[in-house]
């Protein structure tokens, strides 16, 4: 192992997501990738040595866990070149792959570069069904994925982003998980932001469909379907407090976009203003104390009422700043899921006009003049 320098504080980062490329091979429609991820500024992705400077930088900050994620991570030739740097800071990393560029010979390449945990997406339980969401025929190739995972003897982690479309099919999804062996399964009900937002008509569930959901994962829990659990995240806007949103803005965890940009969160580009310093200028150290960015909302004293004298304010921290920002265009308002929000009122019309609606069809977000995808994938 490398030598590392010491930590200066207790509040340091815990995980980096190493968000490689934001090229990817599905186009689903509620995609974390920022609308404008096709920019001539991310497709100038950082180079192999830039990343292996980030990642020792960031074991050297604190970081324990490392994800690469997308985008497709495999899309980058250089993957095992970044598993072994991260390896030799003994980071514990995890794969975040779609599965369809995961071949037996990549899977063995990183697995001997050390990698520790795969998790693959899956888009529904059924194949047409998966592929409608993904935008591409990919699910047989998800499937074998999950195999190879096991056949390696790596843990195994499935994720399914819940929503409207396909939340009745929810048991099939876990006794996917049982013939797949998965050892730890991840429900996450889409967040709507991006891409998400743009089709929150056609992703958001209905009380009832969540109601359901909430008594299916409650009964699979009790019957220990996977030996490493399963995490179930509800649709906020069903929430009456919001999530603590990365664990608390800029204190664990730091997001590098496919630039070099570095971010407290995956969607912190959508908020206008905002400066970013980039790995390529600047060492982790500095970004993760010094920054504009990291410090806009550390802590509480950035927050108004009703947050400021709230005694949820260090357990939730008030929330999520870029849903804060898309709901009222002030980033430092309180997330309005929250139901002390003053503006707590345009969450529920939200839910309400998206229930009202007839279920559109999708927009894939590599449409972006608006066009869609039909179920039938030829
Ligand atoms: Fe959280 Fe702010 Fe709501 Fe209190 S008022 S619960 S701190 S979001
Ligand atoms: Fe940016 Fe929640 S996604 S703070």
């Amino acid at each position: 192992m490398s030598e590392l320098l010491p930590v200066k504080t207790t509040d340091r980062p815990f995980t980096l997501i190493a968000e490689l490329t934001y090229r990817c091979p599905l186009s689903c429609p509620y995609c974390s990738n920022p609308l404008n991820y096709n920019d001539s500024s991310y497709r100038r992705e950082l180079a192999t040595e830039d990343w292996v400077r980030t990642i020792q930088q960031a074991r050297s900050l604190g970081v324990w866990q490392l994800g690469f994620s997308g985008g497709e991570p495999l899309v980058r030739q250089d993957l095992e070149v970044l598993v072994k740097a991260a390896a030799q800071v003994e980071l514990y990393t995890t794969l975040v792959t779609a599965g369809t560029l995961f071949t037996s010979k990549r899977a063995s390449q990183l697995c001997r570069a050390g990698l520790n945990h795969v998790q693959i997406s899956i888009q529904d339980s059924r194949a047409t069904e998966s592929d409608y969401i993904a935008g591409t025929r990919c699910f047989e190739q998800k499937l074998d994925a999950a195999r190879v995972v096991k056949d390696l003897g790596l843990p195994l982690t499935l994720n399914f982003v819940l929503h409207r479309q396909n939340i009745d099919r929810l048991e099939e999804m876990l006794e996917l998980c049982q013939r797949l062996q998965a050892d730890r399964v991840e429900l996450a009900h889409t967040q709507y932001y991006g891409w998400a937002l743009q089709n929150r008509a056609a992703l958001l569930p209905t009380p009832g469909q969540l109601e359901r959901a909430v008594q299916i994962v409650a009964a699979a829990k009790q019957r220990r379907i996977c030996p490493m659990g399963i995490l179930h995240v509800i649709p906020d806007y069903y929430e009456d407090y919001p999530k603590p949103c990365m664990g608390g803005w800029g204190r664990r965890a730091l997001v590098i976009a496919p630039n070099g940009d570095a971010m407290p969160c995956q969607a912190a580009s959508s908020i206008p203003g905002m400066e970013f310093a980039n790995v390529r200028d600047r060492d982790l150290d500095w970004i993760w104390f010094e920054s504009s960015a990291f410090n806009r909302f550390r802590g509480t004293d950035w927050m108004s009422e009703p947050c400021r004298s709230c005694d949820r304010a260090q357990i939730d921290f008030g929330g999520c700043r870029c849903q804060a920002f898309l709901f009222t265009n002030n980033a430092a308002a309180t997330d309005p899921v929250c139901q002390l929000s003053p503006h707590h009122d345009l969450v529920v019309t939200a839910r309400e006009e998206a229930l009202e609606q007839s279920l559109p069809l999708v927009v894939h977000r590599s449409s972006v003049t608006g066009a869609t995808f039909t179920k039938n994938i030829e």
